[in-house]
């Protein structure tokens, strides 16, 4: 290597060229040297700018030629970090920018050793712009938020060939792969070191702002976003997705009963039919964009028609009821299940249990990647009266999750009828509601 390439760049004397003067809490992520550094901090405690600062000072250090991705699980939140990255090496760095192109969120800049230095920001919304390139380093904003496969399927093994490094930081949200992540960093393996630090251990902010905020949110979401505590109960709904999905689709067989959900398109979602045999084998599924109705009834009645007259149980909540009486009377055996708080929870519990309980068979993902999809990021939240509400981020569907639900609400009718009795209790919220 040349040795104009062997400098380093002093980050104390880059972040003070800046105007950056990182705080205590941020201070040790920046003069960290393990591998995997994961940082689990409260809400506005400074972690877009520290994760910016750290992008731009790799991006400066001597090298041939280097590049690192800064993700976060949205376009907008993807922006946010570019945008501060941008915005600081165009008043700070002018003479060193190569390329900007903000629509691609890409900056070339030259670094300190004339060598040339890239930082793309990256969505995970769109997991195919996360194929290619090995990396020097991946910084990732909330990562918790990300779904739990991006990590392990996409962005860690950007990171072999260069034996890049990562910093993973973000509030808090479950015990999902985050709090793993977190957690080996709190071990004795010297590539990986983590921190929690609550929001009111950054000096940013007022302490009276923080008591107000104590005072108006639920004590449980105050604790996760400010407080920044890893809590149970609240992350993905689902547990054992991947391992369940595992099948093929199945051609119907004579002599089985079939069982159908089915979730029907409201104003922009998607009809789903998931079709499953007693085995609770999901063997078909149909997901179709909103068309007329009477196409629609022709299409489901076919479907169940094939699978032995398989029974269909449809959420019979708004649209659904004349839908129900318009397959009854195409011939098809259907019955409604309407929707409440209660019955959403109960037919959620029911598959959650059944997932955990590793009694249930899916469609391996490339079959059917929306099911396993959605199945995967749904997920609970608290709710402002500090109930426990479940469904899809924004920006994701539930149907698929809300077809498949039925059927297995029949089977286990069926063949199951102790099951819901052994829910586990972290489900629910504290009045049995969610
Ligand atoms: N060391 C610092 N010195 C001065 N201002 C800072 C420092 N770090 C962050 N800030 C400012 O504090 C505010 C919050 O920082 P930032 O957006 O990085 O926090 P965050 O943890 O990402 O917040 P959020 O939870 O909203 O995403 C921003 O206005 C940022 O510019
Ligand atoms: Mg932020």
């Amino acid at each position: 290597m040349a040795t104009k390439y062997k400098k380093r760049l002093s980050k104390a004397a880059f972040f003070k060229s800046l105007g950056y003067a990182p705080h205590p809490g941020q201070q040790e992520i920046h003069e960290s040297k393990a591998r995997f550094r994961v940082v689990a901090c409260g809400v506005r405690w400074g972690k877009t700018r520290a994760a910016a600062m750290e992008a731009l000072a790799a991006a400066m250090q001597p090298a041939e030629r280097t590049i690192g991705w800064v993700v976060a699980p949205t376009y907008d939140l993807a922006d946010r970090v570019f945008s501060q990255v941008a915005i600081l090496a165009a008043s700070h760095l002018l003479h060193h920018i190569v390329t900007l192109t903000e629509s691609e969120r890409r900056l070339v800049l030259r670094n300190m050793g004339g060598g040339l230095s890239e930082i793309r920001a990256k969505s995970a919304d769109s997991p195919v712009s996360l194929l290619g390139e090995g990396l020097d380093f991946v910084i990732v904003d909330e990562a918790a938020q990300l779904r739990p496969k991006i990590w392990e399927g996409y962005l860690s093994q950007r990171l072999l060939d260069k034996n890049g490094w990562a910093l993973l930081i973000s509030t808090p949200n479950g015990k999902g792969w985050f709090y793993e992540m977190f957690r080996r960093g709190q071990g004795k393996d010297p590539e990986y070191q983590s921190w929690n630090s609550p929001t009111w251990k950054s000096p940013l902010h007022k302490k009276e702002r923080i008591d107000a905020e104590r005072m108006r949110i639920p004590d449980k979401l105050f604790r996760q976003m400010y407080g920044a505590e890893f809590i149970e109960g609240s992350g993905v709904v689902f547990r054992y997705v991947s391992e369940a999905a595992r099948a093929q689709f199945q051609d119907p067989k004579p002599n089985t009963a079939y069982f159908a959900g089915l979730d029907l398109a409201k104003v922009e979602d998607f009809t789903v039919l998931v079709i499953m045999n007693r085995a609770r084998e999901v063997v078909y599924v149909d997901r179709f964009q909103r068309v007329d109705w009477s196409t629609q009834i022709v299409r489901i009645k076919a479907a169940c028609d094939r699978f032995n007259h398989a029974e269909i149980l449809v959420d019979s909540t708004g649209i659904g009821d004349p839908i129900l009486e318009a397959l009854r009377h195409a011939g098809c055996l259907a019955q409604g299940y309407a929707f409440t708080q209660k019955t959403k929870a109960d037919l959620i519990n029911n598959l959650a249990l059944m997932l955990e309980q590793k009694i249930i068979v899916l469609p391996d993902p490339k079959i059917c990647p929306e099911l396993i999809e959605e199945l995967e990021v749904y997920q609970y939240s608290i709710t402002d009266n500090d109930n426990t509400r479940t469904g899809a981020p924004s920006g994701y569907h539930d149907d698929c999750v809300i077809a498949l639900g039925l059927a297995a609400w029949t089977l286990r009718d069926r063949f199951q009828p102790m099951m819901v009795a052994t829910i586990p209790p972290m489900f629910f919220g504290p009045d049995g509601q969610y």
